[in-house]
């Protein structure tokens, strides 16, 4: 893999660059079409379903995005931290969601808060694959007790890619470099006319295995 850890220095940049012109174009959230509510429609069900199911009482959702879908999402009862990159849209999600923490972090460098669901969608497909390694070793350092993240089954290689906003190579995790094996669970993320994908969900003892842990 090569290794392009002078790059993420500059993620914070790219992506809040990103935010500011709206990048992902579209027009109901700015983190993109994934993240609308008619695009979340059955996981905004499933998720907070799978998320009880696994005696989880705190979420670490991170990277956020704008928290558009996440909103309508029945977090009763949950301990809900949201984590994103970019500054200002941390900022003004404090403001408008003060029952919530929200908070301003890298995945690929800051420590990660723990917690018992740690929910990273859509956006590893984003990350070289060494930021890769980083965010998962990241998870693993936490203590957190399992990772969910966006997965595309079908892919046989994740090729390398330089980290940042336009980048975009579906992620599959148990195909090389990475080698997981399959996931404990799997809740559907996507609707017709999208790129097949869902959530896969690992304990942490799984991701930790993997790293010699
Ligand atoms: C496509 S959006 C998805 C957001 C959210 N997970 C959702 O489902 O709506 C990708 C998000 O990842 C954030 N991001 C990218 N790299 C990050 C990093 N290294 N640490 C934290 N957030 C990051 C971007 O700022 C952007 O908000």
């Amino acid at each position: 893999m090569a290794d392009d850890s002078a790059q993420s220095g500059h993620l914070a940049q790219r992506f809040t660059q990103a935010f500011e012109q709206n990048v992902w174009q579209d027009g109901e959230s700015v983190s993109g079409a994934g993240s609308t509510l008619n695009y979340t429609s059955e996981l905004r069900t499933t998720l907070p379903a799978m998320i009880r199911a696994l005696g989880c009482q705190s979420v670490l959702d991170a990277p956020c995005g704008d928290f558009n879908w996440m909103k309508a999402v029945d977090l009763s009862g949950l301990a809900y931290t949201g984590a994103d990159i970019v500054a200002p849209m941390i900022e003004g999600l404090q403001r408008d969601w003060p029952q919530h923490g929200f908070v301003c972090l890298d995945i690929t460098k800051d420590p990660m808060p723990k917690a018992d669901f740690v929910l990273i969608r859509d956006v590893l497909f984003h990350l070289s694959n060494p930021d890769v390694v980083r965010v998962l070793e990241n998870f693993v350092n936490s203590g957190s007790a399992w990772l969910a993240t966006s997965h595309s089954f079908h892919v046989t290689e994740m090729a390398d890619v330089e980290s940042g906003p336009t980048t975009f190579r579906p992620v599959n995790l148990m195909t090389s470099p990475f080698l997981f094996g399959p996931p404990d669970h799997v809740l559907k993320d996507y609707v017709p006319g999208f790129l097949p994908r869902w959530l896969a969900i690992w304990p942490r003892e799984t991701i930790a295995a993997r790293f010699g842990r």
